[in-house]
């Protein structure tokens, strides 16, 4: 669908649409002379009526002679050349593919730009397919109109271009997989249905599914995850999802993912206002289900296992109460204090697992956590909170390259206190204070030395109230964090 080829002659291009990149310096002398003579006494005019300012995200259409190769030509205003930067890329072709599904234009061609080098043609894949999803599958399809090609043109190194483009295509695809089982309603996406999401990775010949079911959770002293899991008809699964892409001797970075695929509160039930929403408490196991296709897609050579401990939190005789004390997969006891604090729950259990099972170098989990996080740093962006500074230092780093913003908090032993408990060796919940901070505090139990990071996405897992708008994130679930993590995996050196 993203296509790359050469700028060297318009005179032989056909397209719909030329999108063409404008920096608001250029615009004085703004020429298409090499597109064709025939737009610029148009141009001019736009030019000196201020039509068309080439402010941000700013577009103005023109359209050719009929009968012409090139049907029409978008100026896309860039703004100021020195604030480029790859989100606003990301977000500006956005912006393009939306204008274009609107005209019922289904391929366009992008023009090349000065400074478009790795990162901002990553971008520029991102944005396109990233803006281009929407989960329509429980509509009828009234208006669904399909973009089916977009060529962008480059004036050097095709081959490595080339490499760059099937790169961030597939971690783009990996991203809207996860979108499309994030996005799915809880009556279509049980513990059991997310676990048949999983085994299609193993269409994969270096990567092997297993589903840890109730029963075997049970024989194995997985406390934590049967004690969420215990009130729901829908019963838990742990997954595991391991990727071998180098030799077994090499310890694998463990990535873990909550996913409540219905979080009600249990019997510390939640009030019923957006409750719907809780069926997006499963998109941290969902990020994992992405990562773990794009690491395959990737073929990276590194071992990467996925964790996604799996359950639905739910009212009921069977289920667990406050004032339990659970027996965690470590041994440690948990005084439940609030069944709503679940996702720490589960999480404890395959975090220990993990620790245990495969000596990893490093875990990274993603959960949406808490409520706290969001009051903490608002909807747009993640905490993080780990035990080694160098993992916390390269996660905030590749941040900063993908637009996904996260900031790191504090974990200190006075946070750790907040978890003491008169009846267990500690208590699921520590006090309104530093919610997101103790909730780390209670996962920090479960790692032992092991160098790990956790990312509390209850913010930006999707489009809630307080989310700002970007073009490349449509409605739903975003796959928060496929991205940052990826590119994390797939720059750390194992050796
Ligand atoms: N899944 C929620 C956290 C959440 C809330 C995420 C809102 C996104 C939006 C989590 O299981 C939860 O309920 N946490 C509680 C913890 C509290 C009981 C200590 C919370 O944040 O209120
Ligand atoms: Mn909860
Ligand atoms: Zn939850």
């Amino acid at each position: 669908m993203v296509i790359i080829e050469p700028e060297n002659n318009f005179s032989s291009l056909k397209t719909q649409l030329l999108v063409n990149y404008v920096f608001t310096k250029d615009v004085s002398s703004l020429s298409l002379s090499k597109v064709t003579p025939d737009f610029d006494p148009i141009i001019g005019e736009i030019i000196e009526s201020k039509e068309f300012t080439a402010k941000d995200g700013t577009m103005c259409i023109i359209h050719n002679k009929v009968g012409s190769d090139i049907k029409r030509v978008l100026l896309l205003g860039m703004g100021n050349r020195e604030n480029l930067d790859t989100e606003k890329t990301r977000n500006l072709i956005g912006k393009v593919v939306n204008k274009a599904k609107e005209l019922a234009i289904s391929e366009f061609v992008l023009a090349s730009f000065d400074e478009m080098d790795e990162d901002h043609l990553s971008a520029i894949v991102e944005g396109i397919k990233l803006s281009d999803y929407s989960f329509s599958n429980y509509k009828k399809d009234e208006d669904k109109f399909e973009l089916n090609q977009v060529r962008i043109l480059t004036r050097v190194d095709l081959a490595s271009n080339q490499k760059v483009i099937q790169r961030s295509s597939i971690i783009s695809d990996a991203v809207n997989l996860t979108r499309d089982i994030s996005n799915l309603p809880p009556n279509d996406c049980s513990p059991k249905d997310l676990a048949n999401f999983a085994r299609k990775l193993s269409a994969n010949k270096k990567t092997k599914v297993r589903v840890i079911d109730e029963q075997e959770l049970e024989a194995n002293g997985f406390g934590g995850i049967m004690a969420v899991g215990k009130g729901s008809t829908n019963s838990p699964k742990l997954i595991v999802i391991e990727y071998s892409g180098s030799p077994q001797d090499e310890k694998p970075v463990v990535i873990v993912g909550k996913a409540v695929t219905f979080d009600t509160g249990g019997i510390s039930i939640k009030p019923s206002d957006k409750m719907e929403e809780m069926k997006f408490d499963k998109c941290g196991g969902c990020n994992v289900i992405g990562i773990m296709k794009a690491v395959s897609d990737l073929d990276l050579d590194k071992n990467v296992i996925g964790l996604i401990p799996a359950v639905e939190n739910m009212p009921s005789g069977s289920s667990y109460r406050p004032g339990d004390i659970i027996k965690m997969y470590n041994t440690k006891t948990v005084e439940v204090l609030n069944t709503d604090a679940e996702g720490r729950i589960i999480l404890g259990d395959a975090l220990s697992f993990a620790v245990k099972t495969f000596s990893p170098r490093v875990i990274i989990d993603m959960a949406t956590l808490t409520g706290a996080a969001i009051i903490a740093l608002g909807s747009n962006v993640a905490a993080l909170v780990g035990n080694n500074e160098e993992l916390v230092t390269k996660i905030l780093e590749y941040s900063n390259k993908t637009g996904e913003k996260i900031w790191e908090l504090p974990l200190f032993e006075d946070h750790k206190e907040q978890l003491k408990s008169s009846n267990a060796d500690i208590k699921n919940i520590g006090g309104r204070s530093a919610g997101a901070i103790t909730a780390a505090a209670f996962l920090s139990h479960f790692v032992d030395d092991t160098p790990w990071a956790h990312l509390d996405i209850a913010g930006t897992a999707w489009n809630q109230e307080g989310t700002r708008e970007k073009t490349y994130n449509p409605k739903g679930a975003t796959g928060f964090g496929i991205r940052t993590i990826v590119k994390y995996i797939a720059s750390y050196n194992a050796h």
